[in-house]
């Protein structure tokens, strides 16, 4: 076989090896985004919270003082993981987001007694119970923000985007 055969013999395979590669890192692509959109169940512990555990009150809702405790408590044991503002952070998530807003005080303050350990979510039942009622009522104070981590602070200069203000209404 002449050196010029062999070349063109090569060039399919060549041209076959580049395809089934470029087809593996589509792949592995998708593989990412699956993976993305199962990030998305980070909430679906606070909804196995017990009707019990739903059913208890904030002994601190009308304490007026328990929001500025929270808020201290919130800086030194949460902000690492959730944000100053709870907004979220590289390592827990956005705390603003609708499913932990609309949840019951007294489901968050199951979540804080149990943690969510194997997704790296502390347990907080050292805490005394007052001031993981406090950390709720801080919680709570917030109010609902887009979940995403990117989302400018409420206080930024420029005016929310439009589909932002309607939620708000
Ligand atoms: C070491 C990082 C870390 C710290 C510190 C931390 N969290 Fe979290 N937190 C997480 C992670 C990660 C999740 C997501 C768990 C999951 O996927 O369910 C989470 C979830 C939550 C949730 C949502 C529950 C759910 O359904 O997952 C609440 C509420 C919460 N944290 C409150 C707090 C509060 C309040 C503090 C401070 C007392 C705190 N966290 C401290 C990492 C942290």
């Amino acid at each position: 076989m002449s050196a010029r055969t062999f070349g063109i013999l090569l060039l399919p395979l060549l041209i076959g090896v580049c395809f089934l590669s470029t087809g593996e890192t589509r792949q592995s692509a998708n593989f990412a985004s699956e993976k993305e959109s199962q990030a998305d169940t980070e909430y679906s512990e606070i909804r196995k919270a017990p009707e019990k555990a739903r059913a208890k009150r904030n002994p601190l809702e009308k304490d007026t003082d328990a929001v500025a405790a929270g808020r201290i408590l919130f800086q030194q044991r949460c902000a690492e993981c959730h944000g100053d503002n709870a907004e979220g952070g590289k390592k827990g998530p956005s705390l603003r987001a609708a499913e932990i807003q609309h949840a019951e005080p007294g489901a968050i303050f199951w979540i804080l007694t149990n943690g969510v350990v194997r997704k790296g979510m502390p347990v907080w039942s050292k805490l005394p119970e007052p001031q993981r009622w406090q950390l709720v009522s801080f919680i709570k104070s917030l109010g609902p923000t887009p979940a995403r981590a990117d989302a400018p602070p409420a206080n930024a200069s420029h005016p929310p985007a439009k589909d932002s203000i309607s939620r708000l209404r």
